[in-house]
């Protein structure tokens, strides 16, 4: 098992990481140089920079320990990887509305986690702006975790596994929550995709072209979708109404939630669409299963209000043949690399 994850410490190695003077042969677990995290090439340089929590292997592993930990949760069934899966790049497939704990239900779609470190806000809303405190609101959420940080800090703390491994990462075996939280932001600041088709033709590598559907999808897209959906994130982070009609049930205000500004009813976070075939249903409820209704959404679905972002104020002009064609490139942005990367996946027990 710890050669497993040498061996994938080092498939990364080669693409995302590099870790300093140490041979394949020759790691040793208890002198682990620390990793460093590489903005891909033409990407900006990330929100998130481990400026005062520098990444290390150890504390990448501490946290990729507490995001698959079901002790987190008050009745320990529920972990952040229960909503967060990785072959759904990490969003809860097939889920409209988080399921958490007790079976209850919450009211937003799991986003995926891929690229974390370059979101300047988190949730649908955007109330919280910081990747280290954003733990905490699942945690305490009472349909998603029900725990309270000083519970999970006993918990945690009583182990002794994690003892030794908060002292290799912190210098001694204090648990706190801010330990806990960093970890856990070098572990999905560390999930990077990267890696997908669309990625590899816009590198120009070797053998990799856009089929002629493909490159009509991304014409069109860059004409129709890049505003917000800005490569090579796929998002512009901004808050915006995309024109859904509020469900009456939950009537969920958004953005002004959050800024408690008229103006900003029922904008959310532009999400971003890398891995989008692997992480159904879509939007903040989940209410679309498939690529098709969301693009029938903005061709002929949009209902403009108030605050409804003036580019889809008359929706998206798209023929079927336009619309298929979008779909196709969407295709383009899965990840294989990133879904099947064993370094994030839930270490065997
Ligand atoms: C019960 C399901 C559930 C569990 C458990 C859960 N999450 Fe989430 N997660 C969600 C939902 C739903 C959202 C969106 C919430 C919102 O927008 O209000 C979310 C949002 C996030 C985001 C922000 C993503 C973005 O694009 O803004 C991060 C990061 C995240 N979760 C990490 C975690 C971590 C870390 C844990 C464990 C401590 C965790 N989640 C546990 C369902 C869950
Ligand atoms: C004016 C900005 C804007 C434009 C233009 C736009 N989108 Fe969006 N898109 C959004 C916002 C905001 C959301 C999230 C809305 C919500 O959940 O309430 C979204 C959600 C999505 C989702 C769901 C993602 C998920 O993870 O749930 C997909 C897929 C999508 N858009 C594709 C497209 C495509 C394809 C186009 C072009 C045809 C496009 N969008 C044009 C702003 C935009």
């Amino acid at each position: 098992m710890k050669k497993a994850w040498i061996i994938g410490v080092l498939v990364l190695a080669g693409t995302l990481f590099t870790i300093g003077g140490c041979k394949k042969d020759t790691i040793d677990p208890g002198t682990w140089q620390p990793v460093s995290f590489a903005v891909p090439a033409g990407w900006p340089q990330p929100a998130y920079a481990f400026v005062n929590n520098p990444l290390t292997s150890e504390g990448f592993i501490l946290g990729r320990k507490l995001f698959y930990d079901v002790r987190l949760s008050r009745d320990n069934t529920i972990s952040c990887g229960t909503c967060h899966q990785q072959f759904a790049s990490f969003a809860h497939l097939d889920h409209d509305v988080s399921h958490g704990i007790y079976g209850l239900f919450g009211t937003r779609n799991s986003p995926g986690l891929a690229n974390m470190a370059w979101h300047t806000s988190f949730f649908w809303d955007g109330g919280v702006n910081h990747l280290e405190s954003q733990p905490i609101n699942p945690i305490q959420n009472h349909v998603e975790m029900d725990m309270t940080m000083p519970e999970v800090i006993t918990r945690v703390g009583a182990d002794a596994d994690y003892k030794g491994r908060f002292k290799k990462v912190f210098g001694d075996e204090t648990v706190n929550s801010q330990r806990i939280f960093r970890a856990m932001a070098q572990f999905m600041g560390a999930m990077v995709s990267a890696d997908s088709k669309y990625d590899k033709v816009i590198r120009n590598e070797p053998g990799f072209l856009f089929s002629p559907a493909e490159q009509r999808g991304l014409t069109l897209f860059r004409q129709k979708c890049a505003t917000c959906h800005k490569e090579p994130l796929f998002s512009d982070f901004s808050f915006r109404n995309n024109g859904l009609v509020p469900k009456a049930s939950v009537n969920d205000s958004g953005r002004a939630h959050i800024t408690r500004e008229v103006s900003d009813l029922y904008k959310f976070k532009v999400p971003s669409l890398r891995n989008i075939l692997l992480s159904r249903p879509y939007m903040h409820d989940g209410r679309f299963t498939t690529l098709d209704a969301v693009l029938e959404h903005y061709r002929t679905g949009v209902v403009a209000t108030a605050t409804t972002d003036p580019l889809l104020s008359s929706g998206i002009t798209l023929t079927t043949e336009e619309k298929n064609d979008i779909i196709i490139f969407l295709g383009t942005l899965t990840d294989s690399t990133f879904i099947k990367n064993k370094l994030f996946a839930e270490p065997a027990k």
